[in-house]
């Protein structure tokens, strides 16, 4: 008898290509602009370059500690201090890890047990369902209500049960380049307050905030940040999101679950960029970011405002959403649709919001990504004034 693959029971069997994978690799074949998955075309700061360099050069190149290099953690603990007035300490609070993604997976890992529930809102990011999947919890999917996107905490309370182990929130929001005011951060506390829930609060897009308005962080609620696993990504942040690292922050006791996963996961981090991004946030290029990226934005919107589509106003991250249920040309196209023909008939690759619910809800919108450099928006924009 041969070994049959086919005997294993798949833990994920609704998982498939995504709709990422399937956009990226369309705009390849037919040569479209690729404003789809979110990272971007133009390079990091050559200075952060060279201190990778260095770093690799000076012979940090053997596992540094579980943790992460303690001169990052220290910059992780000066930033999040001076921006957002929470104390955390860089030894035993806060952990440098593969990406937030790998953070994301350690926190829930660390917590969810079969059975247990954890809520998260929809639009959402792709990772958080198979990753409560694969530890044996159920995603229990609250709603971020079109066209606003506003948390409703009523349905949120209902939500809540005795198995709820979890929330998941991300903000600023990917795909909706929405964010929590304060307020809405201060209800939610106010939801947990009497509960042992445990908070997961993705903030990797802490510093793309636009139009003046300042990130609420969880870490500044104390009533919540007691309670949070609190992930950015210094891939965001610096234009590195191939060098896959970010950070998470955690009261002590959280922290000490945490790491036992995250030792048995990946034990530890890629050393030279750990050394280099310790000396490259002393320079706190993090503070232009938001000028950075709203200058892309605003150059962005101006420029595809006079096409067909009808866009959102993108206060926060790299993307912006745009609508055609208004053009009877299309809207009789599901967004999944609309997609393709974009991308094969005009040139432009974006990503249908659907690929962001469980139930496939179709609004008719569509994700662009602007994290690009000028030329390849306005080849970009070119390509929609066609539709
Ligand atoms: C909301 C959200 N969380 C997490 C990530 C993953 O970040 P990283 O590349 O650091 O794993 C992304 C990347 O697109 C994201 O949009």
């Amino acid at each position: 008898m041969s070994f049959s693959p086919a005997s294993i029971k798949s833990k994920l069997p609704r998982v498939g290509t995504t709709i990422f994978t399937t956009m990226s690799t369309l705009a390849q074949e037919v040569g479209a602009v690729n404003l789809g998955q979110g990272f971007p075309d133009f390079d990091c700061d050559p200075r952060l370059l060279d201190m990778l360099n260095a770093a690799a050069r000076a012979g940090h190149n053997q596992y540094p500690p579980m943790a992460g290099v303690l001169a990052l953690r220290q910059a992780v603990a000066d930033k999040v201090n001076e921006l957002y007035d929470a104390s955390y300490d860089p030894v035993n609070e806060i952990t440098i890890t593969a990406g937030a993604t790998q953070a994301i997976q350690t926190a829930l890992t660390a917590i969810v047990h079969p059975g247990d529930e954890v809520i998260i809102f929809e639009p959402v990011y792709d990772s958080y369902d198979p990753v409560i999947r694969m530890n044996g919890g159920t995603p229990i999917y609250a709603r971020l209500p079109f066209p606003d996107f506003r948390p409703d905490f009523a349905a949120l309370r209902a939500l809540i049960t005795p198995k709820t182990r979890a929330i998941i929130i991300n903000t600023p929001h990917n795909p909706t380049a929405t964010l929590w005011s304060r307020d809405e951060l201060n209800q939610l506390a106010l939801i947990l307050r009497d509960t042992n829930i445990v908070l997961i609060s993705d903030e990797v897009y802490e510093h793309m905030v636009f139009d003046g308005v300042r990130h609420q962080s969880v870490t500044s609620i104390p009533d919540l940040a007691e309670r949070a696993f609190v992930i950015s990504s210094f891939g965001k942040t610096y234009h590195v999101t191939g060098w896959k690292i970010a950070y998470c922050l955690a009261a002590r006791e959280l922290m000490v679950e945490f790491r036992k996963a995250h030792q048995f996961i990946v034990f530890t981090v890629h050393t030279p960029s750990q050394h280099a991004l310790a000396n490259y946030m002393a320079l706190r290029t993090h503070e232009t970011l938001p000028e950075f990226y709203q200058a892309k934005r605003d150059y962005f919107l101006a420029q595809v405002a006079p096409t067909k589509l009808a866009w959102s106003r993108a206060p926060a991250t790299y993307f912006a959403l745009a609508s055609y249920a208004h053009l009877d040309a299309y809207n009789q196209l599901s967004d999944v649709e609309f997609a393709l023909k974009l991308a094969r008939e005009n040139g432009v690759v974006c990503i249908p919001l659907s690929a962001f619910y469980s139930n496939g809800e179709d609004n008719r919108v569509v994700r662009f990504c602007f994290a690009k450099k000028e030329q390849t928006l306005a080849l970009a924009v070119d390509r929609l004034k066609t539709l």
